[in-house]
């Protein structure tokens, strides 16, 4: 991987942005939301790579995907968790970061299919395919504990519904 960008470079100006560290204090999954999406994003970083796509944009989208606070959240809570979150947190990347299209269309349709914005390119369905995995590996390592849910499966896990969104998906661009 010595020709590409480390994840660490591409993401430290991120990282040192005071509104972003507010999310380290948030609770996500059974662990601060800044945890999981950080898991969300080395992961993206990696299998971006191996499928030769965009990692810069998708690492950098990924980590602020779940970009938002709760109290920003509790307003809208009524009107679903999946709808909402990501718009809101389109809104703080987008106040806090330059955005390409693809880095919006990613955050935006993270939640799909509860949310009604199709992922438009393939790093979308990156995102979307490792959340979901790393959420159920967040979400069974929460219950059952760290030590019996290992990374191996989160990883396992993200790499299958990957290969699923590429086959089903390698027409899109
Ligand atoms: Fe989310
Ligand atoms: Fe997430």
């Amino acid at each position: 991987m010595n020709n590409y960008l480390s994840y660490e470079e591409l993401t430290k100006d991120i990282m040192a942005n005071r509104k972003f560290q507010k999310i380290a204090l948030e609770s996500h999954h059974g662990i601060t939301r800044m945890e999981h999406s950080q898991r969300v994003a080395r992961n993206v970083y990696k299998v971006c790579i191996k499928l030769g796509l965009d990692y810069v944009s998708a690492t950098r989208a990924a980590l602020v995907h779940d970009f938002f606070t709760n109290e920003e959240f509790i307003c809208f809570k009524f009107l679903g968790c999946g709808v909402i979150h990501p718009e809101i947190a389109l809104a703080n990347a987008n106040q806090e970061f330059e955005l390409n299209e693809i880095q919006k269309n990613m955050i935006e349709s993270h939640m799909f299919p509860l949310n009604t914005t199709l992922p438009r390119y393939k790093e979308s369905w990156v995102l979307t395919g490792v959340d979901k995995a790393v959420a159920l590996y967040e979400y069974m390592a929460n219950k059952f504990s760290y030590k019996r849910v290992t990374k191996k499966f989160g990883y396992a896990c993200s790499l299958f519904a990957i290969m699923v969104y590429y086959l089903l998906t390698k027409e899109i661009r």
